[in-house]
């Protein structure tokens, strides 16, 4: 085993910061508030925060522990541990490019919208449906987001391209607290917006009557897209950490980071959303049409608007280069080819993908799979069923399988830490994580409908 040649992480801060680097992203800032939007606001949150609590935490770690027990990308990991577990090394991996198929498209559209900032352009509109209108018009356009998709699948290959411990960390350290700052800003602003009060009321006020079998789908889901855990990236990332990283700590930091910066993307977006007149059932065009009003009613809106989405762009680099890193890192070590045609097999697999997702949005609209155009399709498959999928998977290997003395090891960083919630987290992994996933597939399949 070359465990010694592969990269390591800096000290702790260094893990925190790339593991919430990964998990900090679009999920936050974008798909969070128009999932929740779509499902409830205030009775969704609270099924999310139930999801992130009890499934994604123990998740978190135990992937944390497969990681750095393996010292491998997904794949290489559970090959080692256990070999009849690989499949939820490939599960991870295939999730990993079917993801980037349609993030990388979104991620073309923040960069879209900083170059429309600097260029004024975003400031051209008055009403939120001129908004609606000119977001429908550009992400239906045939070439301008396929070619902004691609720019930045060649942004995140670039900084691939220059190694892991460079690339990540160097991207990650600065400006994610600039990020949360920023974040802070515009929802003091937001609040401050005639109306506000009702949109905090939809955020956080449950309405029990309003929670279903799909809203627990789509909670669960969101919760492992945000925390990038049940598709291998955790599992990856983690086989980069030093053998000091407190894998309880990094876990807990990086849930309690990525929960925050969803919920403060939720109290910018809502108060606006009821202030401004638009649906938060408006679903994936949410945050694009109600920021730039925002940014609108500040002093210097142009300065705001292109911090925000250069920052955010930013975050979104941090999460796709976490999503490139399984795919490169499984073709460069189970492959065996050098790193760099590793990285440009995932680069023109995802470029290719990410194309035809974009033109799907548009163009190849008519393309239907389930009825869903493959932009769509990709976004669903990967959260509502491969994620959790891999997360019920990831439980049961931890939880039965895995040699109970490597995961003491892991946690424990080979005794020198006292690991007070053993049993908890345990009894979590064994029994708590399989039934509620299996029981939340089941009930949106129906078996549970005649009883
Ligand atoms: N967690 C990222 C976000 O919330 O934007 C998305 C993501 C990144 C999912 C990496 C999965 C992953 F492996």
């Amino acid at each position: 085993m070359k465990t010694d040649k592969r990269a390591t992480l800096g000290g702790k801060l260094s893990a925190v910061l790339v593991a919430a680097g990964s998990s900090v992203g679009l999920g936050n800032i974008w798909r969070f508030p128009y999932v929740a939007g779509e499902n409830g606001g205030g009775s969704f949150l609270l099924v999310y925060a139930l999801c992130v609590l009890l499934l994604g935490l123990p998740i978190l770690l135990a992937e944390f522990a497969v990681g750095r027990a393996a010292h491998r990308n997904t794949v290489g990991a559970y090959r080692t541990l256990a070999p009849a577990w690989r499949f939820l090394g490939y599960n991870g991996v295939v999730t990993a490019l079917l993801i980037m198929g349609f993030y990388f498209v979104v991620s073309g559209w923040t960069l879209e919208y900083t170059v429309h900032s600097l260029t004024g352009e975003l400031g051209r509109y008055a009403t939120a449906e001129a908004y609606a209108s000119a977001f429908d018009a550009f992400i239906r356009d045939p070439w301008r987001p396929a070619v902004y998709t691609v720019l930045f699948v060649l942004l995140t290959h670039g900084i691939i391209a220059w190694g892991v411990q460079k690339g990540i960390e160097r991207s990650a350290k600065v400006l994610m607290p600039l990020l949360f700052l920023v974040l802070v800003v515009l929802a003091v602003r937001s609040l401050l917006m005639p109306g506000s009060a009702e949109g905090l009321r939809f955020l956080f006020a449950p309405d029990f009557s309003k929670i279903t079998a799909r809203t627990l789908l789509v909670a669960m889901g969101q919760a492992f897209f945000s925390l990038s855990i049940g598709m291998g990236c955790m599992v990856t990332y983690a086989s980069y950490f030093n053998s000091d990283t407190n894998l309880r700590h990094t876990a807990l930091h990086v849930t309690v980071l990525d929960t925050l910066v969803a919920l403060l993307a939720g109290i910018v977006i809502f108060p606006a959303v009821f202030s401004s007149g638009i649906a938060p059932t408006s679903g994936p065009s949410l945050v694009f049409v109600t920021l730039p009003g925002i940014f609108n009613s500040l002093p210097l809106s142009m300065v705001w608007s292109t911090g925000f989405f250069l920052l955010l762009v930013i975050a979104t680099l941090t999460s796709t280069i976490s999503l490139h890193e399984v795919a490169t890192a499984y073709f460069h070590e189970e492959w065996h080819l050098s790193r760099k045609a590793a990285a440009w097999t995932t680069t023109l697999l995802v470029g290719t993908i990410g194309i035809l997702a974009s033109l799907s949005v548009g163009v190849l609209n008519g393309w239907r799979i389930a009825g869903l155009n493959l932009f769509d399709a990709l976004d669903a498959l990967t959260a509502n069923i491969l994620m959790p999928l891999g997360g019920l998977c990831t439980s049961l290997f931890v939880g039965w399988r895995l040699d109970r003395r490597t995961f003491d090891e892991q946690l424990t960083n080979r005794g020198k830490l006292r690991f007070r919630i053993r049993s908890v987290l345990i009894f979590l992994l064994r029994y708590l994580c399989p039934l509620v996933l299996l029981a939340i597939f089941l009930d949106n399949l129906g078996v549970f409908k005649g009883l």
